[in-house]
């Protein structure tokens, strides 16, 4: 079948089986690696995307059901000349990663919190990315990341 929608703002159209997930679409289809496949069953939040907005797990959809939809992976926080966007320079300046597995899933979490709360708390932002699973960090610089992202923002970077 053949699957249409905005991804990262760019209109992308790809012939994919009715069975493939988005995240397999996403990844096999349209190259964009940087959604990243855990679990594949809901539980770990690496492959999640925003979805018409809405932070979504790419692994519990099918690529046919965003048809007509809009999708952001991560590849889509960057500036526009590629580099790294705000919250993913704040992850690499308060070492908010380690293997960086998890942090796709994270700072689509973080980005979606910031567009509906660009102040939140410490106790926001746990809650935030309480879905989401890492096994390396211990959460703590995860946090302190998505705060000094939020202070940039405000702070017009
Ligand atoms: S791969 Fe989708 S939630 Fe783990
Ligand atoms: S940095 Fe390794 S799983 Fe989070």
């Amino acid at each position: 079948m053949k699957v249409s929608l905005t991804v990262n703002g760019r209109a992308r159209e790809a012939e994919t089986e009715p069975r493939t997930t988005l995240l397999d679409y996403l990844r096999d289809a349209l190259g964009l690696t940087g959604t990243h496949m855990g679990c594949e069953h809901g539980v770990c939040g690496a492959c999640s995307v925003l979805f018409d907005g809405a932070p979504m797990r790419a692994c519990l959809m099918f690529a046919v059901q965003a048809d007509g939809h809009e999708v952001v992976t991560v590849e889509g926080l960057c500036k526009p000349d590629g580099s790294p966007g705000v919250l993913q320079e704040a992850f690499q300046d308060e070492h908010g990663l380690q293997c960086g597995y998890c942090t796709p899933g994270m700072l689509i979490s973080a980005q979606a919190l910031l567009n509906t709360n660009p102040s939140p708390s410490r106790e926001d932002i746990r809650e935030a990315i309480s879905a989401n699973l890492c096994r390396c960090t211990g959460y703590v610089q995860i946090v302190e990341s998505i705060a000094t992202a939020a202070q940039r923002l405000k702070e017009g970077w």
